[in-house]
Parts: structure tokens; sequence; C-alpha cells
């Protein structure tokens, strides 16, 4: 046995060391299992919490990014997959305009010059919001961009979060809501005119259903009394011809006012009756002639014709046409006596003219009387339509019926504080024979 035997203790020494060793080994690798196991769990969990705030970000209907400070997308939630903009891994890197306008066509765009003003703010650490009409989109959109917190307090490292919302459907909402508030009291004023309209007609056609029933029978029976009268003024003035100028003057009053009586029973009849025509042959002139011949017109006016020469003669009721004249020659004279006086500067002057036109014959009254006003003009030939305190409103409505149912029309014209001018059209008399016999 030489010095390189080892020795029973020296084995039994090595073996026990090495023991230790393996015991030492073995407990560490059951530590490092620990470890790892610890250390996976761990993992685990940060990629649960990871997963779990994704997936929030990404159930947000608006665009939400993370913005680096040169104005590059760092991270963009899944609403850039559903607006069509790209995959999340393929918007990473891009410029945030460029996201939404990838060729944007307008250089004064306003999200880009927004974005731009936004940048120098949040670059200041605020805040800014605002509500674009995208043109290129064509959506509105609300984009509010902040600064981001960072990893801690102070460790703000210049990026932002941008968060982008369609509010297409709120604003449409809006201005559809604020154009029909606008609209609505233009309705509500439309509508109000309307059923006052509507009221006054409602008011009108009644008045005038009893105007039918009751004018006919009513103006017979006035009529009798009203013819004695008269004929008893006449009978007084005759006797009382060398009277005092009192007597006179009242006898006179009374004379006029039958007048008047007997203008609203003619009026009322003509409007209660049908409106049959007795048509002969006439010429116009002749019939102008005849209702200035019987029409007395005061001092204060003074009538001027002008009567068309060889004028075609006119298949008419003459009674009914000198009727109508006689109305526009009596509105006329009223028109004028409430705005003239005597006085020869302002003289009342009737115009009547007659003249052939188009196979028609016209005839004009135009007066320098007080004119009609606008709102007016629409309601002058309608019944009952009156401005004066003794006036029914009789007088154009029974006109108008009456040249209508000649086959004519009746127009006016008016300037308030000028003058106003009734044209009356009928039309000439053809002889159906002689074309016949052509
Ligand atoms: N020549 C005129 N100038 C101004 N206003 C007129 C004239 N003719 C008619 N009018 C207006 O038309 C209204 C209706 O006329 P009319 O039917 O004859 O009824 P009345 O004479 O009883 O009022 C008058 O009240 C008046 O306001
Ligand atoms: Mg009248």
């Amino acid at each position: 046995m030489g010095s390189e035997e080892k020795t029973k203790e020296q084995l039994t020494e090595e073996l026990a060391e090495l023991r230790q060793r393996v015991m030492a080994l073995e407990a560490a690798e059951i530590q490092r299992r620990q470890t790892e196991k610890a250390l996976k769990k761990l993992l685990e969990k940060i990629e649960r919490a990871k997963q779990e705030w994704e997936s929030t970000a990404d159930s947000l209907s608006e665009l939400v990014c993370l913005v680096d400070q040169h104005g590059r997308i760092i991270r963009a939630n899944r609403t850039v997959e559903a607006w069509n903009l790209g995959s999340v891994k393929q918007v990473k890197g891009r410029e945030f305009h460029k996201l939404l306008h990838p060729d944007c066509p307008d250089s004064s765009c306003p999200l880009d010059s927004f974005w731009r003003q936004a940048w120098s703010q949040v670059k200041q650490g605020q805040s800014m919001q605002g509500e674009i009409y995208d043109g290129v989109l064509k959506r509105y959109i609300q984009v509010r961009i902040r600064p981001w917190k960072g990893w801690g307090k102070g460790q703000t490292n210049g990026s932002t979060v941008v968060v982008v919302e369609d509010i297409t459907e709120r604003k449409r909402a809006e201005e559809a809501l604020k154009e029909y508030s606008e609209r609505l009291e233009e309705m509500v004023e439309e509508r109000t005119r309307q059923l006052q309209e509507a009221q006054e007609r409602l008011l009108r056609a009644e008045r005038l259903a009893t105007i039918g029933q009751l004018g006919a029978s009513v103006s017979h029976e006035l009529r009798n009394p009203l013819g004695v009268i008269k004929n008893s003024v006449y009978y007084l003035k005759m006797k009382l011809g060398n009277a005092d100028s009192k007597v006179k003057k009242h006898l006179n009053i009374i004379d006029n006012e039958i007048a008047r009586a007997d203008k609203i029973i003619s009026d009322l009849l003509s409007f209660a009756r049908d409106t049959k025509l007795a048509l002969e042959k006439v010429h116009i002139n002749t019939l102008v002639k005849n209702v200035l011949s019987r029409t007395p017109v005061p001092d204060t006016v003074s009538v001027i014709t002008r009567l068309g020469e060889d004028l075609p003669p006119l298949m008419a009721d003459p009674g009914q046409i000198e009727q109508v004249f006689i109305n526009m020659i009596t509105n006329a004279v009223q028109a004028m006596t409430s705005s003239h006086s005597a006085d020869a500067r302002d003289k009342g002057i009737l115009e009547i003219s007659t003249r052939a036109e188009d196979g028609f014959i016209i005839t004009e009254f135009k007066d320098n009387g007080c004119g009609i006003p606008k709102e007016n003009l629409g309601k002058l030939f309608e019944p009952l339509f009156t401005t004066k305190s003794k006036g029914i409103g009789l007088g154009l409505a029974v006109s108008k019926r009456i040249i209508e149912a000649h086959g004519g029309s009746i127009e006016v014209e008016s300037e308030v504080g000028k003058g106003t001018t009734f044209t009356i059209k009928l039309p000439v008399y053809v002889d159906r024979t002689v074309l016949g016999g052509a």
C-alpha cells in the first residue's frame, strides 16, 4: 500500500462531502423551480392585467391613441379596425393626421390645423378639445388631446393621448332640432294666420248666407216705403219752393239718404239673386255716357273721359254693366272726397277711358284718391269687405260677378296716397252668323 492509497477515513470524509454537495444542489434546484413557478404566475398576472386594460380600451367606441413626442402613434385601440383605418399593428408609427387622412387633399385641413394648435398647447402641459366637421371622412368628430401622464409623477416624456369620437349622429340631431325650432315659430305664426283667415271666412260665409236669405225679401219690402218717401219729398220740394234754406237743406238730406238706401238695396238684391244677363248689342261709350249723365259727382271731383273712337260693339246686359260703372265711380268719388278738398290744388280727378285691345274692350277708372293698402288688395272683391263706416262691401263683389258672367275680368292697381285704377275687360261682340257663313 503506498501513499497513493487513501485511507479509509479519507474516503469516508470525501463521501460525506460529496453527499453534502449533492444535497445543496438538490436544495438549489427546488429553490429554482419554486422561483420559476412564482415568476410564471407573476407573468400570467401581468399578462391578464395587460389584456384586461387593452380590452377595456378596445371596448370603447372612441378611437384612443397614445402618440409620441414626434406625433407618431405608439399604440391605438381596436377602434382603428372598426373605422377601417388598418390593423392595430399597421397603424403603429404612423403620424396621427395621416392615420385619419392618408393623403389629405386639403391644404388648410381643419383637423390638421387643430392638431398643430393642440400640439403646441399639449407641450405646455395643457389639454385641448374641439368639434370639427371632417370633409375627408364626411363626419363630425370630437377630438380630445391631453398630455400623457407617463410612468409616474413628473415623468412625462412629451407623449399625448388622443381620443376621437364620431359625433355625426348627435350633430345631425342637433342641427335638425335647431332648424326645427327655428321653423316652429314660423309654422306657429303661419298656422295662426291660417286659422284667423279661416275664422274670418267662416264668419263671412255665415253673414253671406243670412244676407242671401233675408236680403231679397227685406229689400223688396223696403223698396216700397222708400218709393213712397221719395215721392213725398218730391211733392214737398215742389210745394215748398220758397221755403227757407234750412227746410230745403233737410229735404236734400232726405233725398240723398234715400238714394243711399236705394243703392244698398240694389247691391243686396243683385247679390242675392243669380246673375241672369239680358244680353244685347251695345256700345261701351254709350254705357259710360249714360252712367255719367245719371251719377252726380261732387264739385271737388272732375271727371275726364277719353273714349276710344269706332270701338267694336259688345254683347252685354247694359243695365248690369252700368251698375258696375256706377260702383266704380261711387268708390272713386268716395276715395277722393275722403282725401281731397274743394281746393283746386288737390282736386280729385277721375279719368275714365275706353279702348279696344286683342279682342277685348277695356274700360279704365283711374282716380287720384287715397289708394288701397297692399294687404287689402287681395280682399277687395270679397263680399262684405269694406273699410267705410257706412259701407256694406258688396259693390266690388257684385261688379266682379257681373263682369265674369260676361266672360270678362276686373283688376285693380293701387298705391296708397297716389290713387287707384280699376281695369275692366269685356270680350268684343263676334257676329257668329258672319263667321259661320265665311
Ligand atoms: N277707388 C278706390 N279707391 C280706394 N279704395 C277703394 C276704391 N274702390 C274700392 N275701394 C276699397 O274697397 C272696399 C270695397 O268696396 P265696395 O265693394 O264697393 O264696398 P263699399 O264701397 O261698400 O265699402 C272699399 O271699402 C274701399 O276700401
Ligand atoms: Mg262701394
